[in-house]
């Protein structure tokens, strides 16, 4: 094992777009271990657009970072070595290991650490269909957004990591989803491998009538991962007891800061007795091992395509964060740290 440790800290607040300046590459000697403590091996590490609100301290269930610190993020990797009668050398698992090689846990909550038990997938996706990006799919759907048999389903952001699985669970579970997405090849992904019967590219075409042609029967359950104006426009199309499924709002993160953007057509939400709801996936752990074996067994009845977008190398980790808010991602966007 190498007894060095690079890692990923913060150099500096984002001012408006995340930078690779934003971030230092550090390296240092692995420390020995405490009593109750293991190390991880980071193979895989996620990133999200929430990301961005750590650096800034603004995301409040996260540790807050100060300058300096190992930046934050979920893994998946190998227990190298272990001095936690509970955690073995060679086990795999997935929780938060920050932005480094070699992590190091304790099996407290705080680290919220699960063991790796369904190996008939790439380790990968642990941290994608099978981790809290595919729980967040399926329990906003399910859950938060009551799916029934028959739905008319629309998903914002519906070819990133969380948007590629729910169109497929929506159809899956008889409903029918129309997705939007940036860019015609995006577009045509959608509809060729993700389930969705008609995609919309809301950075070339006009979203009010592109809904009003594809969507005439109306929304009844609205996925959206974007907000602001997307958010606004779907409004319009609700149908009586609709259900708004907040899953996250990437288009406000940077522009909401200075100007949030005025929903004006909140009134559709009264009007067409609608419900919308947000949702933070860390509080529904009662579900996970709902979410888990039924999206386990989907994929392994070819029923469920996991789409990973991986970059290699933990060097690669801030361009991979910045990919995000570019939309240059397809899937779950992946940085491969070590070979599995
Ligand atoms: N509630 C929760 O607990 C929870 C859990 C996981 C994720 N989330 C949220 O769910 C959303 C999806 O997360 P993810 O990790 O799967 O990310 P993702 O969808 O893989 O990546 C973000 C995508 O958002 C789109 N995007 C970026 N800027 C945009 C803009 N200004 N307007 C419209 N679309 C924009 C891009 O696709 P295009 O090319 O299509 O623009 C980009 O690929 C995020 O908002 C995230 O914060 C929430």
């Amino acid at each position: 094992m190498n007894s060095r440790n690079r890692q990923w800290v913060l150099a500096a607040r984002p001012q408006g777009a995340v930078k690779v300046s934003d971030f230092r590459l550090t390296e240092s000697p692995l420390r020995a271990l405490d009593p109750g403590e293991f190390r991880i091996q980071v193979l895989y590490l996620g990133v999200a657009a929430v990301m961005r609100g750590y650096m800034l301290n603004t995301e409040k269930f996260e540790r807050p970072l100060e300058l300096g610190d190992v930046m934050h993020g979920r893994g998946v990797g190998r227990i190298v070595e272990s001095r936690n009668p509970e955690w073995s050398v060679g086990e795999i698992v997935h929780g938060k290991m920050g932005w480094q090689d070699f992590a190091i846990a304790d099996g407290s909550p705080y680290f919220l650490m699960f063991k790796v038990r369904q190996r008939q997938v790439p380790l990968s996706t642990a941290l994608g269909v099978l981790g809290l990006t595919g729980f967040s799919a399926y329990l906003g759907l399910v859950h938060v957004g009551a799916l029934r048999a028959g739905d008319q389903v629309l998903v914002s952001g519906a070819a990133g990591g969380v948007g590629s699985l729910v169109g497929q669970i929506a159809h899956n579970l008889g409903a029918q989803a129309v997705g939007i997405a940036g860019g015609p090849e995006k577009c045509r992904f959608l509809q060729i491998k993700l389930g969705y019967r008609a995609a919309i590219d809301y950075r070339n075409e006009d979203l009010q009538p592109r809904l009003a042609e594809l969507m005439p029967e109306g929304i009844d359950v609205f996925f959206d991962n974007v907000g602001g104006a997307i958010l606004d426009t779907a409004l319009l199309h609700i149908n009586r007891h609709a259900r708004i499924v907040l899953c996250g709002a990437i288009s406000q993160y940077i522009e909401g800061e200075l100007k949030p953007y005025p929903l004006t057509n909140a009134y559709q939400i009264f009007k067409k007795m609608a419900r919308m709801e947000a949702f933070f996936i860390y509080e529904l752990s009662a579900h996970f091992a709902e979410a888990e074996s039924r999206m386990a067994e989907w994929v392994a009845e070819g029923k469920l395509h996991y789409q990973e977008d991986i970059l290699d190398g933990l060097e690669s980790t801030p361009e991979a964060l910045i990919r995000l808010f570019a939309g240059q991602n397809i899937g779950k966007q992946l940085v491969r740290v070590h070979a599995e």
